[in-house]
């Protein structure tokens, strides 16, 4: 699969594979500390690892300082790559999910995941704390998200997805086609978990979303929440 890295921040990058058959773009998001110390937020799927260091590489990242993996659920584009991230790294990674996934990883992986509790914050270098929000059954009952304090920037795994490739940071109204993905897909529960999630997300300043679907949004931040509460599907 074609895929691409981007350097969007001044510590992030995101690399992105497009599957042209179903329109829809994977992202993977790397933090990379002044020391070299890699975060991955989002694993993408096993198949891709390979292409996905290979990207990395190409921009001074190196997958052997992979140290910290965020898992936001248990699926194969979220978690897929975890067990080549732990032949690969000569770090002792560390892999931060809910209870429920931790338990998947280690069965499957033996990956010694670390269950996080919702609103737990970890710091990761000077500059990079990730707050924990479970978004239960958003859409897995195992789901959560990332927001990094400092960036004011949120990791929202399947919230906010959108068909197409990852273009960048988008500052226009993407609301048509985040309102059109989860008509289509029919990927999202009951209103009442899908509100609770959104409320829990809104308590936070955002600048930036970066779902692992589609481009970063920026600007239409409390339009896009509203509007996925008031959503009737
Ligand atoms: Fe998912
Ligand atoms: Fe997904």
């Amino acid at each position: 699969m074609p895929s691409k890295i981007f350097k969007v921040l001044e510590n992030l990058y995101v690399n992105s594979v497009f599957i042209d058959k179903i329109g829809l773009s994977f992202n993977q998001f790397i933090i990379a500390s002044k020391n070299g110390k890699i975060t991955l937020v989002e694993t993408g799927f096993r198949n891709d690892f390979a292409a996905l260091s290979k990207n990395m590489t190409s921009v001074g990242l190196h997958p052997e300082n992979i140290e910290n993996v965020i898992v936001p659920h248990f699926e194969a584009d979220e978690m897929g790559a975890v067990p080549e991230i732990l032949k690969v790294s000569k770090q002792k990674v560390k892999v931060y999910a809910h209870p429920i996934c931790t338990f998947g990883l280690n069965d499957i992986f033996n990956a010694r995941a670390k269950p996080v509790k919702d609103d737990e914050v970890i710091s990761l270098f000077e500059g990079c704390s990730l707050k924990f929000i479970y978004t239960k059954h958003v859409h897995q009952w195992d789901s959560l998200v990332a927001y990094w304090i400092e960036q004011k920037t949120l990791f929202s795994s399947d919230l906010f997805i959108q068909k197409g490739e990852f273009t960048g940071i988008n500052k226009e109204n993407c609301l048509t086609e985040i309102i059109d993905s989860i008509n289509k897909d029919d990927y999202l529960p009951s209103h009442n978990h899908l509100n609770n999630a959104l409320d829990k997300i809104k308590a936070n300043k955002i600048n930036i979303i970066f779902p692992m679907h589609g481009s970063g949004l920026s600007n239409h931040i409390d339009l896009y929440i509203d509007s996925l509460k008031e959503l009737k599907f």
